[in-house]
């Protein structure tokens, strides 16, 4: 039996800037680390034969891996990741008390599913001595959100798990990007949630149904995503808040847009915002808008007024 250790893991949120829904169907789609929001797991040991027992600390709920049964709300996002991290270690079972805490909101289209299998199985391979690593971590948080989302391209648990600014093709290795100048955005949740699974079927629906209408709509996003990464490669930041307004005007014309994301598109772009789109799987979720840094607070005072129930301020800057 391999000695427990102490082990702390976390995992940020993420953003996708441009491209989300093309991206399953193959076009690129760009994405960065929201690292203002994460989730933490501490792993310590636990008495011998109690199992897993999981304290969700920000919840004050306390509860053993063995009470979750599949059919529990909990057991994907909780037992699941779980059970991948015990199978990688080849063991039944181990003695830890895991407390998890996280600042990123649910079913927000920030990824806190994938943040939190990925801080969960890392904790339990780093206290058990065998520490994973992102290419082998990566795969696992993927099957993971198969079980929350059903077809998914992959984009966010890839995002999330290397915390690197990613250029993503379904199917194809992550490549990451290089950020020639830092730009501002303004992350702000309209407080509705964003069912990712049902929008992505719901396009899927659109486009078997009309292929060549929503194939041009598509394409044409995956052509914004390809032109955003060069922008943002090159330092060209003014032309990003047009292709952002013209990413929104399109995800509304899939219907994964609601009349708040909108209002608040409107809002941010009326109080100086240089553009702004949903983010993620849309119907609610986040919205970002691109701002310069001296209208953060003005455009983020809009946003509030307009419905926004929190606004983060985030710099994507250059890598090290
Ligand atoms: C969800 O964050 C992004 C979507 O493109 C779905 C996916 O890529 O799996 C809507």
């Amino acid at each position: 039996m391999t000695a427990v250790r102490a082990f702390t893991a976390s995992a940020p949120g993420k953003i996708i800037l441009f491209g989300e829904h093309a991206v399953v169907y193959g076009f690129p789609a760009i994405a960065v680390p929201l690292t203002a929001v994460q989730v933490t797991v501490s792993a310590e040991a636990a008495p011998s034969g109690s199992g897993i027992i999981l304290h969700a600390a920000d919840l004050g709920r306390t509860l053993s891996l063995t009470d979750l049964q599949p059919d529990d709300p909990l057991y994907d996002a909780l037992a699941y990741p779980l059970q991948l991290a015990l199978q990688t270690l080849r063991r039944p079972s181990a003695d830890l008390y895991l407390t998890i805490r996280s600042t990123i909101p649910i079913a927000s289209g920030l990824g806190s599913g994938a943040a939190l299998a990925a801080a969960l199985i890392r904790a339990v391979c780093g206290a058990l001595d065998q520490p994973i690593a992102d290419d082998a971590l990566n795969p696992l948080v993927y099957e993971v959100e198969k079980r929350h989302h059903g077809t998914p391209s992959g984009i966010d648990n890839t995002t999330i798990v290397y915390a690197r600014p990613v250029y993503f093709v379904r199917g194809q290795p992550p490549q990451t990007f290089m950020v020639a100048r830092p730009f501002t955005l303004l992350v702000a949740d309209s407080g509705q949630s964003s069912p990712t699974r049902v929008t992505v079927a719901d396009v899927r629906r659109q486009y078997d149904s009309e292929p060549d209408r929503i194939g041009a709509l598509l394409a044409r996003i995956g052509g914004i995503a390809e032109a955003a990464r060069q922008a943002i490669e090159t330092g060209n930041i003014s032309a990003l808040g047009p292709l952002m307004d013209e990413n929104h005007a399109l995800l509304s014309a899939l219907t994964v847009s609601s009349d708040l994301l909108d209002r608040l598109c409107q809002a941010a772009r009326a109080a100086g915002a240089q553009g702004a789109k949903l983010s993620g799987g849309g119907r609610g979720g986040n919205l970002i808008a691109l701002v310069p840094e001296d209208r953060a607070e003005a455009v983020a005072e809009a946003l509030r007024r307009a419905g926004a129930v929190r606004v983060l301020i985030t710099r994507v800057g250059p890598q090290p």
